[in-house]
């Protein structure tokens, strides 16, 4: 048989609100404003169906073409990267209603007490990419550890490979110690996602992590604009910037 590829199209103002910025009532008013074209001509009913693969522009911004949903939130403490959970809140839980939609996952795991860039999509290959070894999407923290470490030591055991205690060897992962007066801070870039990572990378050390906070994955940094417990779509281009191949190691 045939395959059929035409493209799925969907009602243009439902395409523009599930951006999560504008609501469908919103749109109305744009459409017949004369603020919406799709494909270079001015669109005067919302309800015409489009494909994803029309270029579609609000207020002369373009829309982005994805289908799918891409959140940076900065976690807080005390929430769960998880979908939902009896006891506490979920990282799902506390996006805001205009981004909340259905079928939003983390795309991988923080602890309850890391803080940082979790990404929320709704996008299972890339999250299967971010998240596969193979791939190697780095991922950055930064760790406050209890006690001073010897760092030329403990930078070759993280290149190497630490052997954490249940005999799993972890891929080669890059420490760089950020100096400050009253705190043993280190940067950690590591490839992989193991339960508590970074925590036994350094109990291996013979440290305690007190502070973990996730500040990049890939290539795309944490908006230091984001204030703890919010949260915000990606551009196209922070999309494309997570997947970059980090040459380092
Ligand atoms: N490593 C940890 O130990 N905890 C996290 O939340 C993330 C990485």
């Amino acid at each position: 048989m045939a395959k059929n590829n035409t493209p799925k199209t969907e009602r243009l103002d439902k395409i523009i609100s599930s951006q999560g910025l504008i609501s469908r009532s919103e749109v109305k008013q744009l459409v017949k404003k004369g603020e919406v074209s799709v494909n270079g001509n001015v669109i005067k009913d919302s309800s015409i169906k489009v494909s994803y693969d029309d270029a579609i522009v609000v207020c002369g911004q373009s829309l982005s073409q994805s289908r799918y949903t891409y959140i940076m939130l900065n976690k807080p403490k005390g929430v769960v990267s998880s979908t939902d959970d009896k006891r506490d809140k979920t990282v799902v839980d506390i996006l805001p209603d205009e981004l909340k939609r259905k079928n939003l996952f983390p795309a991988g795991r923080l602890d309850k007490d890391t803080t940082g860039f979790c990404l929320i999509t709704d996008d299972g290959e890339i999250a299967h990419n971010i998240l596969s070894p193979s791939r190697h999407v780095t991922k950055t923290y930064i760790a406050e550890v209890d006690r001073p470490i010897d760092v030329e030591n403990a930078k070759k055991a993280f290149l190497d490979g630490v052997v954490l205690g249940d005999g799993t060897v972890l891929l080669s992962a890059i420490l760089e110690e950020m100096p400050c007066a009253d705190k043993h801070l280190f940067k950690v870039i590591i490839k992989e996602g193991k339960y508590h990572q970074i925590k036994r990378m350094f109990a291996s050390l013979g440290t305690t992590v007190i502070e973990l906070k996730r500040i990049a994955i890939g290539g795309l940094p944490l908006d230091n604009s984001l204030p703890e417990g919010f949260a915000r779509l990606l551009t196209d281009e922070e999309l494309k910037s997570i997947v970059e191949n980090d040459e380092r190691f």
